[in-house]
């Protein structure tokens, strides 16, 4: 194990044992289980959904549910593997109920996120879905800036739409699939 990936698992582990913390937010304390991520140190991109799901919660793994399924197959068009990718979320913890993240509960959780990309300064972040993409620019449109780089606060992003959305809206498949292809192309011409 390289020294960053030992940096990383002790995140990992410093935001598992934070279940037992008792912080008072909802989240924290409402969870099975905090949802560090997964993924090597030496990732190039860091994919960055909302927070957990049932799936996820239960799991202790980031998007093994139906939308991680889609994940996985967008991974194959862009042609990544699982492995070379770190996935993660902005918030670790699954709000009760999949409401939204509360502000307060993202300002809580956003120093492990910024830590985790500290240590794998990866080429490209790729927000998933318009509250992801909201985190890195606060400006930006999910409809306008998929699929494409976007430099936003000195860091270089490629927005998804989530794969979730994609679950309810059959029409959003294609354009994710195009926009995984061209995720691949921006990495492969780095
Ligand atoms: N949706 C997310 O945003 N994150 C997960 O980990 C699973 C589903």
């Amino acid at each position: 194990m390289s020294d960053r990936d030992a940096r990383l698992e002790a995140l990992a582990q410093e935001i598992r044992d934070h279940k037992g913390a008792h912080c008072g937010f909802e989240v924290c304390e409402t969870c099975t289980q905090l949802v560090p991520g997964t993924g090597p140190a030496s990732a190039s991109i860091v994919i960055v959904g909302e927070a957990p799901g049932a799936k996820e919660d239960a799991a202790g793994v980031p998007f093994v549910g139906a939308a991680g399924k889609l994940l996985d197959t967008l991974l194959g068009e862009a042609g990544i593997a699982r492995d070379d990718v770190f996935i993660t979320n902005v918030v670790k913890a699954r709000p009760p109920k999949n409401r939204d993240p509360k502000a307060p509960e993202v300002a809580h959780h956003w120093p492990w996120l910024e830590e985790q990309l500290a240590i794998i300064q990866p080429a490209l972040l790729v927000p998933l879905g318009r509250h992801a993409l909201a985190r890195f620019a606060p400006d930006a449109k999910i409809s306008e800036a998929h699929g494409q780089v976007l430099e936003a606060e000195g860091r270089r992003l490629f927005p998804l739409y989530h794969p979730a959305a994609a679950l309810y809206n059959g029409g959003l498949r294609a354009t994710l699939v195009a926009d995984a292809q061209a995720l691949g192309a921006a990495l492969a011409a780095r």
